[in-house]
């Protein structure tokens, strides 16, 4: 559709400009809570809320205070709530059986938030780099990363997930096959409203630094991962790796990182309809809240204007460590 436009002075584009209320009846896009996902870290422990420090406002959460902080959220409106586990070094290894430990980190977290009456959906991280001694989201022998093996063990992780109540699995590994796997896996289960949200084009990216601080696996992290995240430079292949997820099963897709990634969401969006979510990762909340506490920006305007960005790139929604902060702002 191309927009008509009279001559001047019959069109002055800035009367649509003139007021707030005026500006209000035009916006094409808006921001609503219903768009948020909050992802948040749990670690052992009880009554511990821990600060992240490359992550200022961040919090390392006991599993107890987890739980509050669901029941923070579902009072603010936040339709969802992402799980990622600080796994102590002592329970990785070689082989990330803890991944698939019905009673791990996770699991426990997810199991403590339904215990509690608010009715909200608890998404999850399906990937073995939390578990795994060399900090990789698949299994590593001699240094190379496996496919296939490594599925066996995400769909392992995936069922113990849904068994634990989860809502929506959130595959982040970028193996080959896996959503396909996991898909009949859980319809094996019996498990058939669980929905996955794939991390279908996720980027090899340096946006990603403070969490893997958050989830203490900077230090484990032997190499990159270039040979399964994508790379920074292509944009056609993140419509064969969101077009195949779907055909496996995914419900739901994602772009991960981000605002330097807003071609890719508009693209997707547009070539397939279906619901698109972004993550805002660590390293895009770092940026802003450092320039923020510097006095360089205004913080709050940035946060806003930046998940306002993803609405005009056509997603549905956005994983942003802003979610309670815009909640709170957005429901005045
Ligand atoms: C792990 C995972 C990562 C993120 C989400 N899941 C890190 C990585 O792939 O190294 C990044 C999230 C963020 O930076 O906020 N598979």
């Amino acid at each position: 559709m191309k927009p008509t436009v009279a001559p001047f002075p019959a069109a002055r584009l800035r009367r649509t400009r003139v007021s707030p209320a005026i500006r209000g009846l035009v916006r094409e896009n808006t921001l609503t809570t219903d768009d948020l996902i909050w992802p948040v870290f749990v670690r052992d422990g009880e009554g511990i809320e821990e600060p992240v420090s490359s992550m200022p406002g961040v919090l390392r959460r006991s599993v107890d205070k987890i739980a509050e902080a669901a029941c923070e959220a579902q009072a603010l409106g936040i339709p969802a709530i992402c799980l990622f586990p600080y796994t102590d070094a002592s329970l990785k290894t070689e082989d990330c059986a803890e991944a698939w430990n019905p009673d791990n980190l996770c699991n426990r977290a997810i199991r403590a938030i339904k215990q509690v009456p608010p009715d909200i959906a608890v998404m999850t991280d399906v990937a073995l780099d939390p578990y795994n001694i060399n900090g990789h989201d698949g299994y590593v022998v001699n240094g190379e990363i496996l496919n296939d093996e490594t599925i066996e063990a995400l769909v392992k992780m995936t069922l113990a997930q849904a068994e634990a109540g989860a809502d929506i699995i959130g595959p982040s590994d970028m193996m080959d096959g896996r959503i396909g796997a996991m898909r009949s896996a859980l319809e094996a289960a019996g498990h058939r409203n669980v929905s996955i949200l794939s991390y279908s084009a996720k980027y090899a990216s340096g946006y990603y630094g403070p969490f893997r601080d958050a989830v203490g696996a900077s230090g484990a992290l032997q190499g990159d991962k270039k040979t399964y995240q994508m790379d920074p430079g292509n944009s056609d292949e993140a419509m064969r790796l969101i077009e195949r997820d779907l055909r496996e099963g995914a419900d739901m897709v994602m772009v991960k990182p981000g605002i330097a990634y807003l071609d890719i969401c508009y693209r997707v969006k547009s070539t397939f309809g279906t619901p698109t979510f972004a993550y805002q990762v660590s390293g895009e909340y770092a940026m802003i809240q450092a320039a923020a506490q510097n006095g360089w920006i205004d913080g709050e305007k940035v946060m806003l204007e930046s998940l306002m960005a993803f609405k005009r790139a056509g997603c549905d929604g956005v994983l942003t460590y802003f979610a309670p902060e815009t909640a709170r702002i957005l429901n005045g």
